[in-house]
């Protein structure tokens, strides 16, 4: 019965997959397949359309990918909790300064906070400051606070000292011992109550940009103070006071993307009910946030919360992929019905929060929150990963409600999970509902994707469309390798030839500090310390096949090459042929490109390929190692040869004549 609803461009896929399984790495007899190789384009037959939505990013705080990644924070443990409730010592990222404690001291203090959520500060014993001896705490940030020149942190803390002071602090960006500083700025303080304080400090020009600095907070005068909740911004991508790192926003804004999946991942879930994240505990102001610990050992402070996801769509074009609680944390779930409602609710409120306008109970929170203006929202995913047995009636009691009040929310059910080949959660578990979409999940190693890179071709076109939530190949650490771009591009091949079903997909994780000593996940997509990023091999294949799309999936069958994978799409706008193709072979394989049914093509092209030594890949120190080339593509013809690279990913542009 399911054979029977096969699309054409599938039948012949399969065969292709019988045969290049077989022959995979067969070197030998590459010379034989090369002379015989062909991919006939039918420009004339369209087989599907490319869906709008199909690649997009997907995303939660794993690897220390918000607090010490996207999110411009420079300074780690800010609110002083993360000490109490991390695993890096009581006072984390904090030190004393001078180290040497003489007469001084400094201890967390857990008296009169500045907010429930908030609820320690530093207490800084200075009688021994003096103009030549000054003593305060300094912050290192996340393995190390960037600087660069010309260059505007804006500080803020509370701050509160003993009755009767009246004098300044002094906060200064300096090196990490001490002997540079970059700039530095008085900053009056009152005494006896906690105040809020703001300040610019400005870097001037010459500086060499380091990560080896320090944020220092110190008195010259013998007084005790008290800080709280100290924070230091760099620019920010759009200006946003709360907002997110310019290098890392950029990156993701190259790779066209056209969704955000958030707030996870294992992050939605947590490891119990307590730790899932629950929004509401991320909105209003800073010390309105405690912050929780996440499922990869790692302490968020929420400053990340669900508006600055949002605003990241909106900075970004992103359609909001929301995740919402379904009751499991862990190995521990809810019971469907009376258990569960209260959840149900806060979904409902939750979707209320994005989407409703400013005259709704949560429309008016978020308006207030400083956002008046509602979110498209079309997306929301009830759980993660949700292998529970109460999962199908779980999905039932939200879907039913969301229904209701949102009847044109499409609903995301969680549904194959596939690690390392191995399908470690079943695709079908709901059987209460039909959801309007199935979300998947794919970890696998290069010859896994290479293996299964035509499964879509053979897919049930009746049933639920299909979200390629999370995959990647993961060789590589903390970033894949160019094995695992070959992988992760012959899997995006089989994805897009089949972007009729497969309407989304979004690698995961995104992002890794490098320097994370809480590095949740081996293999991920951007890598970056306090200062400076890069992307993997991966990351390129991904710029290269996003910019290079196009909205109509050609019938483009492959003959005789195993161990080649390729996808050929037409922008219909400019006529242009997009065929991208990755060569998985160690050798290069010559392949005659065949176009029926189209105007004539201009005899020069454009091709884009990556491609190194497998086990080659970027990082801090060589960001550009492994990069696509682009150059002009000769001797493009109704029937022309091309040499596809060994180890290589391409994409072909055949532009119509002029
Ligand atoms: O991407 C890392 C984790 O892998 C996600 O949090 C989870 O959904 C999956 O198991």
């Amino acid at each position: 019965m399911k054979k029977a609803r096969l699309t054409k461009i599938n039948s012949y896929n399969k065969w292709l997959t019988v045969f290049a399984m077989g022959c995979i790495f067969c070197v030998n007899c590459d010379a034989e397949m090369d002379s015989r190789a062909v991919l006939r384009v039918r420009a004339d037959k369209i087989v599907a359309r490319v869906s709008p939505l199909h690649a997009g990013l997907m995303t939660e705080e794993i690897n220390n990918s918000f607090d010490g990644g996207l999110y411009a924070e420079l300074l780690r443990d800010r609110a002083m909790n993360g000490g109490l409730r991390a695993t890096d010592g009581a006072l984390g990222s904090w030190s004393m300064v001078p180290n040497v404690r003489g007469g001084a001291g400094i201890a967390l203090d857990l008296g009169d906070p500045i907010s429930s959520a908030v609820p320690t500060s530093m207490r800084i014993d200075a009688q021994t400051a003096s103009s030549t001896e000054r003593v305060g705490i300094a912050n290192s940030g996340f393995w190390g606070v960037p600087v660069r020149a010309n260059t505007r942190y804006r500080l803020s803390f509370y701050a509160k000292t003993a009755e009767g002071f009246s004098g300044a602090l002094v906060a200064s960006i300096e090196s990490d011992d001490g002997s540079v500083v970059y700039c530095r700025r008085n900053i009056s303080v009152g005494s006896g109550s906690w105040n809020r304080y703001e300040a610019n400090l400005d870097t001037s020009e010459g500086i060499l940009p380091t990560e080896n600095a320090r944020l220092v907070i110190a008195t010259e005068h013998p007084v005790t103070f008290w800080l709280a909740l100290v924070s230091l911004f760099p620019p920010t991508w759009n200006n946003r006071p709360n907002g997110n790192r310019v290098d890392l926003m950029k990156k993701l804004a190259e790779l066209h993307p056209k969704f955000l999946r958030f707030p996870g991942g294992g992050c939605l879930s947590g490891r119990t009910e307590d730790t899932r994240f629950d929004w509401k505990k991320t909105l209003g102001p800073l010390p309105n946030r405690a912050g929780h610990a996440t499922p990869w050992d790692q302490w968020t402070t929420d400053g990340m919360g669900l508006l600055e996801f949002l605003e990241w769509c909106e900075d970004l074009r992103l359609e909001p992929v929301l995740g919402v609680w379904a009751g499991q944390s862990g190995s521990v779930e809810l019971p469907a019905g009376a258990p569960l409602e209260p959840f149900v609710q806060d979904a409902l409120s939750e979707i209320e929060y994005v989407s409703g306008d400013a005259s709704t109970r949560w429309g008016a929170r978020r308006a207030a929150d400083g956002h008046p203006a509602p979110f498209k929202l079309t997306y929301v995913e009830i759980g993660n990963e949700d292998g529970k047995p109460g999962y199908s009636a779980r999905f039932a009691q939200f879907y039913d409600a969301i229904k209701a009040r949102y009847p044109a929310l499409q609903m995301i059910a969680t549904g194959r999970m596939v690690y390392k080949g191995v399908e470690t959660l079943a695709g079908d578990r709901v059987k209460s509902r039909v959801p309007d979409i199935l979300d998947e999940h794919y970890y696998n190693e290069t010859k896994d994707f290479l293996a299964e890179a035509s499964q879509y071709d053979h897919y049930d076109r009746n049933g639920p469309k299909v979200f390629v939530g999370e995959w990647a190949t993961i060789e590589g650490s903390p970033t894949p390798n160019l094995h695992a771009a070959l992988g992760d591009a012959a899997w995006m091949i089989g994805m897009e030839r089949n972007s009729d079903i497969v309407i989304m997909q979004a690698y995961a994780p995104l992002f890794v500090n490098v320097n994370s000593p809480f590095m949740g996940w081996n293999t991920s997509l951007i890598g970056y310390d306090s200062l400076n990023s890069y992307g993997s091999p991966s990351y390129y294949a991904q710029v290269m096949f996003n910019e290079h799309r196009g909205d109509e999936i050609l019938e483009a069958p492959l003959q005789v090459v195993p161990g080649l994978f390729t996808s050929v799409t037409r922008d219909s706008q400019t006529g242009s042929i997009i065929i991208k193709a990755v060569n998985t072979r160690e050798t290069l394989c010559r392949v005659r490109i065949e176009t029926l049914g189209t105007e004539p093509l201009a005899p020069n092209g454009m091709q884009i390929v990556l491609t190194g030594k497998t086990d080659d890949t970027n990082s801090i120190e060589h960001p550009k190692k492994i990069v696509p080339v682009e150059s002009e593509l000769n001797g493009v013809g109704a029937s022309f040869e091309h040499e596809f690279p060994g180890n290589s990913i391409s994409v072909l542009v055949l532009d119509p004549r002029k």
